[in-house]
């Protein structure tokens, strides 16, 4: 059976391009193993995750990552049974929040992840990717 979930998440430390990059190479490489698909967004000091796969390999990993040092308050926004994936063509795509373009700011104003729904964080991803903001991350 196969899921998505979303979670948010506060950065420990400064989210540098060290750390990003460390942590995409480890996601693309393990979920592309292991059936994983989703986009990290990260920027202006939180992480926002979309994970698909089966349920007992996205559980196992979600366990994995809430217990990563590199950030906390993992709180799980969202969680349900899919019957098809949203985000198929990569095993980890990368949205960055900094670079959100004016537009989106327009139509987000005060995007405050921790205090709005699981489905209206996924709607502010899906308007990140279809703007073209994926930065790398295909799973070709
Ligand atoms: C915000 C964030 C997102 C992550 N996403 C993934 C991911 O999608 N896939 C993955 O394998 N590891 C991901 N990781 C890394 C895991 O937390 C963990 O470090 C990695 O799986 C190695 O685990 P291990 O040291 O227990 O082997 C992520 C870490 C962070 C902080």
């Amino acid at each position: 059976m196969l899921i998505r979930i979303i979670y948010l998440s506060t950065a420990v430390g400064p989210q540098t391009t060290t750390m990003t990059n460390a942590i995409l190479k480890k996601a693309q490489a393990w979920n592309k193993a292991n059936g994983i698909t989703g986009v990290l967004c990260q920027g202006q000091g939180v992480f926002l995750q979309a994970l698909e796969g089966e349920r007992s390999t996205v559980t196992q990993l979600y366990s994995r990552i809430y217990a990563d040092q590199r950030h906390t308050n993992v709180e799980l926004l969202h969680c349900e049974s899919i019957a098809k994936r949203r985000y198929e063509n990569w095993s980890m795509a990368h949205v960055s929040l900094s670079d959100i373009d004016p537009a989106t700011k327009i139509k987000w104003p005060e995007f405050d992840p921790y205090s709005i729904s699981g489905s209206l964080v996924m709607a502010r991803i899906d308007d990140l990717l279809a703007k073209g903001s994926v930065i790398q991350g295909s799973n070709s």
